[in-house]
């Protein structure tokens, strides 16, 4: 097969595009992020990398404490929104008409209209060059009712949105499921073929 080297590049392909969330001067913001991924299980903990200079850090800095919200296909304008306006010139909450929640952790912002929502406490910030990546332990995870089927999250009602970082820079919606995960491949143990 013949490939072509391209320049160095973090190129996940596909990412979540979610809307992380703080508290900035006693108000709620949040910015869009594609570069967001699960950095540990037991204890539950999320990263997200954030450039130095977003509203949005601010306010993690401060209080140690952000959200993570997945919003649904039907947000896709609210979550484009978000990553091309920064908090320090808008009111974001208030131009989306996002209705804010909150669990225990009262500088992590819970949007309503998300179908998923995690409180989380900074554990780490690693500076890295361009972005500080965020290690973040999930303190509380909130899903809406409707989302669940026999009180399991349900992929197919969350509907999430799906960031592709080829070009065009595109949002996608989730697709069909291929085939069962830790099952398919036991296709390919030895002697079961
Ligand atoms: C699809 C999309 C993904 C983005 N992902 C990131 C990201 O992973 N990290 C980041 O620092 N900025 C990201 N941005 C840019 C910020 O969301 C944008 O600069 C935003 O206005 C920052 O808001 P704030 O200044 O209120 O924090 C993204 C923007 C878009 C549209």
């Amino acid at each position: 097969m013949a490939k072509v080297q391209i320049n160095p590049q973090p190129l996940i392909c596909t990412t979540p595009a979610v809307l992380v969330g703080s508290m900035v001067e006693g108000k709620p913001n949040f910015m869009t992020v594609a570069w967001c991924g699960v950095a540990n299980s037991v204890p539950p903990m999320v990263s997200v990398a954030i450039r130095p200079v977003r509203h949005t850090l601010k306010g993690i800095k401060a209080s140690r404490e952000f959200s993570i919200n997945i919003p649904s296909v039907d947000l896709v304008k609210e979550v484009d929104y978000c990553g091309i306006v920064s908090g320090a010139k808008a009111d974001k909450t208030s131009v989306c008409k996002f209705k804010i929640f909150y669990g225990n952790l009262k500088n992590a912002p819970l949007i309503e209209q998300c179908p998923v929502n995690l409180a989380c406490k900074v554990e780490h910030i690693l500076e890295l060059e361009s972005h500080l990546l965020i290690v973040g332990r999930v303190e509380e995870t909130h899903v809406t009712k409707t989302c669940l089927t026999d009180d399991k999250p349900d992929i197919r009602k969350i509907k999430p949105l799906i960031y592709a970082a080829t070009a065009p820079t595109e949002y996608f919606s989730f697709g069909d499921s291929v085939a069962k995960a830790f099952s398919i491949g036991k296709e390919l143990v030895e002697g079961k073929s």
